[in-house]
């Protein structure tokens, strides 16, 4: 299938940190809570004896089998070829823990009746598998997920994922992905939930809730392996597998946050990610994999490297193979994914005294109690399913989904007309144009297990609305031409079109016929987003902008439509189409819940992840900006004009900072009013927030009214500043957020709980701290929040 080609797929805890007394505030001593512990399951007692029985009968290339794993499918990385025809025998041996890419019962139960019959232990074998957005059933891609700022979302399709995982033999899946991704150019930017450390965590948890439902030994719950740990999101210049490079304060209180958030929710495995770390490698780092996550994290699940990342350390120039196998596993990655290091190397530097034996047995105890938590001793087999079908139970989730995704970005009134959405008058034909509009695979998105021939397109959900007589379709051009345009084909995508002059042509006649033009534009999903899709340019592929233009020359109203993996680059539609939508990668149910929106069967309620660059070059770009000494911005604090005369400030001379459209941002049908933003006290002393662990001590109160004619859902968010404190903070970060549906003329009291956990930032010794200073506030509907109070943080 196309989209699994190669070419595609590519706690707290308050910690004991934080209870650390500041030199210039002491604590008292009763203010330290113990820390809860992050997995229950994997923490008790029973399940840690029967671990210890087992691994007292086991050898030493016994417990290095548990630590190995290979890929026995399909590829999902360089290298796995041919390697196929030793695994029963190795299985037997009891020298592979764990496969990935093995799917469905009969693929799955071959190995685990070898593992479970013939080998000395009968030591189940772990399954894991890409579960991105969704398995059989395929959701909008994460980065649209995030969109809807809705954790109940993020839970839904990790929860539908691990239905369908486990019933195909898979109870572990590689996901969620939690990297904080700022720049567009990384491609990898789909699997993420955007730019914003606050929103990631949220939707960590409820990915992990999703998927580990609490008690990995329930019948359809799945472990989960939170990647890419750490910091993979900031490969610098958006190139992957590059280095990142940042201060531990960065690192901690943006990178980690939403991994520390789900080792808190009780995830079982984590992922190492192949970029280095401020010159450590992430696979062989002590910091992030011992001393962070399983000292001051307390995690008791394990790490299984990412695809050949342990050989790749060798690359990385930390030294030969043995040498990098030592330095992963005992920096803390118990599991060698697709690399056989472990399996070759280990065992003979354990002999030769290199390697603690306890080292071994420490990491096969952590691989060991997932798989006694999940089951696997007592339900090790697959049961035969029947063939998938889409039922509409599923479909229903999957466009709900898919509705609360898509971000309306623009929606300007068109003279005397008014706005052209939601589309009004039902007897108006549409010229449909543009390869999005009529294309499975790339609707369906990168990295997606399900199968294209389930996407409903646009033109099939438009055509059912308005009748097909109303609709006038002309692809008008692929999505790439040229050069990209034959490589794809030869990877399993589209022909390229013969004739694009022609077919641009007609599909101008189209728009020329029609009352209004809906231009359906996007990036192959399959090609260039997702692993290995990072890129330079971040306009529209192939003759798309060409398309558009021509459309818009005609003088028909146009209505633009972006179906893409990552914030592309859009200005010039910014400046002449008057109505644009985001719709990002939607899943089995896309053109259904494109014309939901369209038509105003449902209101657009979602809002970006991800700040939309006005050039590429503005890349990384986020929101939560820290200060200069020089900002540009003008008194009334708008961004500097590109062509300001004024010089020496921290500004672009050819373009303006600000986002095209910032972090946050996403229109309805209807208007929202904000008004008296409040705080229920006026001041509060550091030692109280210090000394409150996780509770809420403080809440910050807005009235949101709708102000227009229809119900509508408003994505209430918190901001907040904390000024002159010991370190430098952001003009802005997210603290709250919460969905709110509103008849017309209603209004109601939104509160935000704040404490010690929003509250808090690192300081120079990397401790978390509060500090006696006054808060600013934000209470609205974006980052350009402007309902403003302040709280007061007294000594
Ligand atoms: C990717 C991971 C994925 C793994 C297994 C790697 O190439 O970076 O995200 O889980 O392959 O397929």
């Amino acid at each position: 299938m196309r989209t699994r080609s190669r070419i595609t797929l590519r706690r707290a805890l308050v910690s004991a940190l934080l209870l650390t007394t500041s030199a210039a505030l002491p604590l008292p001593a009763q203010t330290t809570p113990s820390r809860p512990v992050p997995n229950k399951q994997l923490a008790s007692r029973e399940l840690n004896a029967k671990v210890d029985a087992l691994l007292r009968k086991m050898t030493l290339e016994e417990k290095i089998g548990q630590l190995v794993q290979f890929s026995a499918g399909f590829a999902t990385g360089p290298g796995s070829e041919g390697k196929n025809q030793r695994f029963d025998e190795m299985v037997e041996k009891g020298q592979v823990g764990s496969f990935l890419n093995v799917v469905g019962a009969d693929a799955t139960n071959h190995y685990q009746h070898i593992a479970m019959e013939k080998s000395r232990l009968h030591i189940p074998i772990l399954f894991g598998l890409d579960v991105i957005h969704g398995h059989r059933t395929t959701f909008p891609i994460p980065l649209a997920v995030a969109a809807s700022f809705d954790p109940a979302m993020g839970e839904l399709v990790a929860r539908t994922g691990a239905e369908e995982a486990r019933a195909d033999g898979v109870p572990w899946v590689f996901s969620p992905m939690v990297d904080i991704a700022r720049d567009a150019r990384w491609g990898r930017i789909i699997e993420s939930n955007g730019e914003d450390p606050f929103l990631s965590s949220a939707m960590a948890r409820a990915w992990v809730r999703g998927y580990q439902q609490g008690d990995l030994s329930k019948p359809e719950s799945v472990a989960v392996s939170v990647k890419h740990y750490a910091a993979y999101g900031a490969a610098i210049a958006g190139r992957d597998y590059n280095a990142t490079d940042m201060s531990q304060i960065t690192l901690r209180q943006v990178y980690l946050k939403p991994y520390q958030a789900a080792v808190e929710e009780g995830a079982a495995t984590l992922m190492s990610s192949f970029n280095s770390i401020n010159g450590v490698p992430a696979t062989a780092n002590p910091l992030t994999l011992d001393k962070i996550l399983r000292k001051e994290w307390g995690f008791d699940g394990f790490v299984v490297s990412d695809w050949g990342a342990v050989g790749e350390l060798i690359n990385h120039s930390i030294g030969d193979g043995p040498t990098v196998a030592r330095k992963a596993l005992t920096a803390g990655v118990e599991m060698d994914m697709e690399g056989n290091l472990y399996g070759t190397t280990i065992a003979a530097q354990v002999r030769s005294g290199k390697i603690s034996e306890s080292v071994i047995d420490e990491a096969a105890r952590r691989v060991l109690r997932v798989k006694f938590a999940l089951g696997l001793f007592e339900h090790p087999f697959a049961q035969p399913s029947a063939p998938y079908q889409p039922t509409d139970e599923k479909r229903a989730r999957t466009r709900k989904v898919a509705d609360e995704s898509i971000v309306l970005l623009k929606n300007d009134p068109v003279e005397a007309a008014g706005t052209l959405l939601p589309l009004k008058d039902k007897n108006k034909t549409v010229a449909l144009i543009g390869p999005m509009a009529d294309d499975q695979a790339d609707l369906l998105g990168a990295w997606a297990a399900g199968d294209p021939k389930y996407v409903v397109t646009l033109r099939k959900a438009l055509e059912e609305k308005l009748g097909a007589d109303h609709v006038l379709f002309a692809q008008g051009c692929g999505l790439l031409n040229g050069q990209d345009a034959q490589i794809w084909a030869k990877n399993g995508g589209p022909q390229p079109v013969a004739d694009e002059n022609a077919t641009i042509n007609e599909a101008v006649e189209a728009a020329k016929k029609a009352d209004v033009a809906l231009v359906a534009l996007g990036e192959p999903a399959g090609f260039m987003e997702g692993e290995a899709g990072s890129r330079v340019n971040l306009g529209f592929t192939g003759n798309q902008q060409k398309l558009l233009e021509d459309v818009v020359a005609t003088g028909k109203p146009v209505i633009l439509l972006v179906a893409a993996g990552r914030p592309l680059e859009i200005k010039w539609a910014a400046e002449h189409v008057p109505a644009i939508l985001e719709a990002w990668s939607p899943g089995h149910e896309a053109g259904h819940a494109i014309v939901d929106i369209l038509s105003g069967d449902v209101n657009p309620s979602a809002k970006l992840p991800a700040s939309l660059p006005r050039a590429v070059g503005q890349e990384p770009l986020y929101y939560a900006q820290m200060p200069t000494g020089r900002p540009a911005r003008n008194a009334d604090l708008s961004h500097m004009p590109a062509n300001s005369e004024e010089k020496y400030l921290s500004r672009y001379v050819d373009e303006q900072n600000s986002a095209l459209f910032p972090f946050g941002w996403g229109l309805s049908y209807t208007t929202f009013g904000y008004s008296n933003p409040t705080v229920d006290r006026a001041s509060i002393p550091v030692r109280e927030v210090m000394a409150s662990g996780h509770k809420s001590l403080v809440k910050v109160g807005v009235d949101v009214r709708n102000t227009g004619s229809v119900a509508g859902t408003e994505v209430v968010q918190l901001y907040m500043r904390i000024p002159n404190v010991s370190v430098e903070q952001p003009l802005r970060e997210l603290k709250g957020f919460t969905r709110v549906t509103l008849n017309p003329g209603e209004s109601k009291h939104v509160e935000f709980p704040i404490g010690f956990d929003e509250m808090n930032f690192y300081n120079v010794d990397l401790r978390q701290v509060v500090e006696p200073t006054t808060y600013d506030l934000w209470v609205g509907g974006s980052s350009l929040a402007d309902a403003h109070t302040t709280l007061k943080v007294v000594e």
